[in-house]
């Protein structure tokens, strides 16, 4: 293991990391959410704060510790996730994990909603904000690096590429979700920038935070990048 400076090149620099599902309420007792365990997030906050990174994390909800060293803000929607994204502000890098959920019902009851004998209601659905897409547009406050994720279960590298050019970022991390990743600890990807790719064949969710943070690293620490 190294120890000193070299072992911490990110101390002096700021990050924020998202993490976990959003949960869109629909009445007081149920929601829309996506599935994410967090662990993926959580792993690369934990990696980027022993690398002396000043992390804040935004959680959606999810049944995990902080990492040591880390700053959490727990957040229900994705927009408390976008208000407290740009709380955050400034940063050096910006790593968005989360699974963001894409639509909210437009409105929620305020009042359980009972089961009628005219069937099921309707949901009226608006589109949330994209918040990668938000911190990714360029401006005064546009971090050094933005990196998305794009869980995809079919043609992986085309999918994740059109998305890395849509949303603006800078690197995007391709998932393989067509095998066993949702909660698991193992987890597939590509690395893809506008310099190429790096495949990262199935390791740990620990093991991916730690060459995913050693990239950053080794990007915020060049001169010019
Ligand atoms: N993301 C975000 N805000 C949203 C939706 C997505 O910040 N409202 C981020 C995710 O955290 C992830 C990246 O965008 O880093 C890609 O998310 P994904 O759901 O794969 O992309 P979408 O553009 O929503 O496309 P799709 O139709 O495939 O869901
Ligand atoms: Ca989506």
């Amino acid at each position: 293991e190294l120890s000193g400076p070299a072992a911490r090149p990110l101390v002096g620099l700021r990050a924020l990391v998202t993490a976990g599902p959003t949960f869109e309420p629909i009445d007081p007792v149920r929601g829309l959410t996506n599935r994410s365990s967090g662990k993926q997030g959580y792993a690369i906050a934990a990696a980027l704060a022993r690398r002396g990174a000043e992390v804040t994390l935004v959680s959606g909800p999810v049944a995990l510790d902080a990492p040591p060293g880390v700053r959490r803000v727990f957040v229900e929607t994705a927009l408390q996730m976008k208000t407290a994204s740009d709380a955050a502000l400034p940063v050096d890098v910006a790593v968005m994990t989360a699974a963001v959920a894409d639509w909210r019902p437009d409105q929620v009851a305020t009042g359980k909603i009972k089961k009628a004998p005219g069937g099921p209601p309707s949901l009226a659905l608006t589109e949330n904000p994209d918040i990668l897409a938000g911190l990714a547009a360029t401006g005064p406050r546009r971090p050094r690096l933005v990196v998305g994720f794009a869980a995809e279960t079919e043609n992986l590298i085309a999918n994740a590429r059109a998305k890395l050019s849509r949303k603006g970022c800078d690197w995007i991390v391709a998932n393989d979700v067509s095998a066993d990743v949702f909660g698991a600890d193992g987890n597939a990807a590509t690395l893809i920038t506008a310099e190429g790719e790096e495949s990262w064949p199935r390791r740990s969710k620990a093991e991916l935070a730690e060459a995913l943070a050693d990239r950053i690293a080794a990007h915020l620490t060049t001169p010019g990048a």
